[in-house]
């Protein structure tokens, strides 16, 4: 598979806050890559900071950000706004706040794709209804039926490279959740897509994704393949979230919110509550060796 996205020494900051420090990484084409980590850790600015929609006030920084063969830290806000109208996708948390509640749905749908693509569109993602309620808002519709519009609309009308889905399935219950996932699974199949999905539940990280990377306090602290972040994870911090996985059987199993707890400002950010940490660990940030950012592995990779 070749690189689809290659993001190298990423930082976001709001006033006052250092919400993402050094973050790299790679999706490849055809992959999906979960971003994992507990609230704050950073995961939504890392998204806000690709498609360039930080809100005013944060600032940010990369040494490089690419897609494909292009370079985007030298773009302009309005190139940015072309690409996320091409290149890349992204299917927003809450679907009821990105349609127009003021418009049909199927109209909304027609600025996005023809007529005579709509039936074809409309039936791969079960959703043939639509062309038979014309008249119908967004509120007419069920949160898991707005969700896979949004995706359809993001996805296979615009037929973008890099899709990217900030935590799609918060808001589903399970069964609706189970829908949207294997519509995403069908669409990195059949268009090989990159997918970076934000999520906080490892039961989905289990399911859907190919690859993995944890975040904690605004870095990237342990990359992988599901398999071996599963099986033999090496960060003290991906091992605490894994130990806390019931039966360590992620997968078919629904865990709650990833629970914060305090961040070094000075340091390695996961110190305060690392099992192992060493002196070092309280005054050093440890530098990525081998995909995972702890002084443990620096010392032995
Ligand atoms: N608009 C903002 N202004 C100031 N600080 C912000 C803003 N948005 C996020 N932050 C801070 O930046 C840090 C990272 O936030 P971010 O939303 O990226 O985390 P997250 O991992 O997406 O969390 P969640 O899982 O809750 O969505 C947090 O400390 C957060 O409080
Ligand atoms: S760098 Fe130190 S504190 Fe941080 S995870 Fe590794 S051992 Fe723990
Ligand atoms: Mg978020």
């Amino acid at each position: 598979m070749s690189d689809l996205l290659t993001v190298t020494g990423l930082h976001v900051d709001y006033p006052g806050v250092r919400a993402v420090h050094d973050v790299s990484f790679t999706l490849r084409r055809g992959e999906i890559l979960g971003l994992v980590g507990e609230s704050g850790s950073g995961k939504s600015s890392v998204c806000a900071a690709l498609t360039r929609v930080l809100p005013a006030g944060a600032r940010m920084a990369a040494r490089a950000v690419r897609l494909g063969d292009q370079e985007l830290t030298g773009l302009t806000d309005q190139e940015m706004r072309r690409l996320r109208a091409t290149r890349i996708g992204v299917i927003p948390q809450r679907p009821m706040t990105s349609l127009s509640p003021v418009t049909p749905v199927l109209r909304q749908l027609r600025w996005h794709a023809s007529d005579a693509d709509l039936p074809d569109l409309l039936a791969r993602t079960g959703l043939r209804a639509v062309l038979d309620r014309p008249r119908d808002y967004p509120h007419r519709f069920s949160g898991g039926q707005l969700q896979r519009l949004l995706i359809l609309i993001a996805a296979l009308a615009r037929q973008p490279d890099l899709l990217i889905a900030d935590e799609p399935t918060t808001t589903l219950d399970p069964t609706v959740q189970a829908q949207v996932l294997r519509l995403i699974l069908d669409l990195r199949d059949r268009l090989g897509l990159g997918i970076l999905y934000v999520t906080h539940d490892l039961a989905v990280v289990a399911q859907v994704c190919d690859r993995v990377g944890v975040m904690y306090g605004g870095r990237l602290v342990e990359t992988g393949s599901v398999e071996q972040i599963f099986a033999s994870p090496r960060h003290p911090y991906t091992q605490a979230l894994l130990s806390a996985l019931p039966g360590r059987a992620p997968t078919g199993s629904r865990l709650g919110r990833l629970t914060p707890g305090p961040v070094a400002r000075q340091g390695c950010p996961f110190a305060p509550r690392c099992p192992v940490a060493m002196d070092v660990c309280a005054e050093q940030d440890p530098q990525p060796v081998l995909d995972v950012r702890c002084h443990h592995t620096e010392d032995s990779p």
